[in-house]
């Protein structure tokens, strides 16, 4: 049976693998995905052994995207101009193929969700490999991007990273509640860290809070986020977590691996059922 998996550390939370059982039923297609927990220093071994061993492709997720996109023989451009890898697909030749399907992902997520416009002025919080892999899908189709994270200088590596591009800049966090970021700056605030898995709240100034923003976190949770129980606090009426990016990346993946799209539709109003 084709064998996929899911690289991460840790993965307990994730609901990947479902997603993946109901994209594989949709089609008729027989495979196998699973889990695969791996400590700090063995993601490399683990995951060429798993290509070693018979596998197709695999997901990567925290704390390994910057990892996985060292590792790749060959890349697409999405994950080329990201330089971050979430998807990976052995080829016949046995050279792994890189691609990054999270920043598509969310920017398919928040165009269903429709509060996204190519002129959003977006606040990122957040300079991990999830953040990073966002970002050039949303700069592409037209957005601002503002990145602030808890240590600014990964927040500035990433700027580098980019560093043709005007659409993205960062700011310490400390200049969030002065002119012009607060108040009506931002349309929309997407939570990138890993903040909300560990149960805590980021710390971003209220002042940056309107009733028109919207807000997203990338993590989800069968409630509300901490990040996202805060925004209601503050007065945010639109909110959404990660569920539906999640799906979307994931159809992105299995395109990748299968050539064919699922109906993610379908599966996000199975997945709501479940919870
Ligand atoms: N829905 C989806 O499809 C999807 C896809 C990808 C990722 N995600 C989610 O996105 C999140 C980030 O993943 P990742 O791969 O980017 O992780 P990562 O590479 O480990 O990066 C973690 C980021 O979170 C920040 N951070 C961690 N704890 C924090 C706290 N308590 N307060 C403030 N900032 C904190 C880190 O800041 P420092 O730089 O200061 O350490 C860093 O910017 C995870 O929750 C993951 O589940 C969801």
């Amino acid at each position: 049976m084709k064998l996929f998996a899911l690289f991460g550390n840790p993965i307990e939370h994730s609901k990947s693998h479902i997603i993946h059982k109901l994209f594989a039923k949709q089609i008729g297609i027989e495979q196998k995905y699973i889990k695969i927990k791996v400590s700090t220093n063995s993601f490399s071994t683990s995951i060429i052994n798993f290509f070693k061993n018979g596998g197709l492709g695999a997901n990567i997720t925290v704390p390994f995207k910057r990892e996985a996109y060292q590792i790749c023989d060959l890349l697409t451009n999405r994950a080329k101009f990201s330089g971050v890898v979430n998807t990976m697909k052995i080829l016949n030749d046995h050279k792994i193929l890189g691609d990054n399907t999270d920043g598509i992902g969310l920017l398919q997520d928040l165009q269903n969700l429709k509060y996204i416009t190519s002129k959003s002025n977006i606040l990122l919080l957040g300079a991990g490999g999830a953040a990073q892999g966002i970002i050039y899908p949303l700069i592409k189709f037209g957005c601002k991007i503002t990145i602030v994270n808890r240590t600014y200088q990964n927040a500035k590596n990433i700027i580098q990273h980019f560093k043709k591009n005007k659409n993205i800049n960062c700011l310490k966090i400390e200049n969030l509640s002065k002119y012009p970021y607060n108040k009506t700056y931002y349309d929309i605030i997407i939570n990138a860290t890993s903040s909300s898995m560990k149960g805590d709240i980021i710390n971003i100034p209220i002042s940056v809070i309107n009733s028109n923003i919207f807000c997203y976190d990338l993590f989800y949770n069968n409630n509300n986020t901490p990040f996202l129980k805060w925004c209601i606090s503050q007065g945010v009426k639109n909110i959404s977590d990660g569920i539906g990016m999640l799906i979307e990346q994931a159809a992105y993946s299995f395109y990748l691996w299968h050539d064919i799209m699922p109906d993610t539709k379908k599966v996000l109003m199975n997945i709501k059922k479940i919870n």
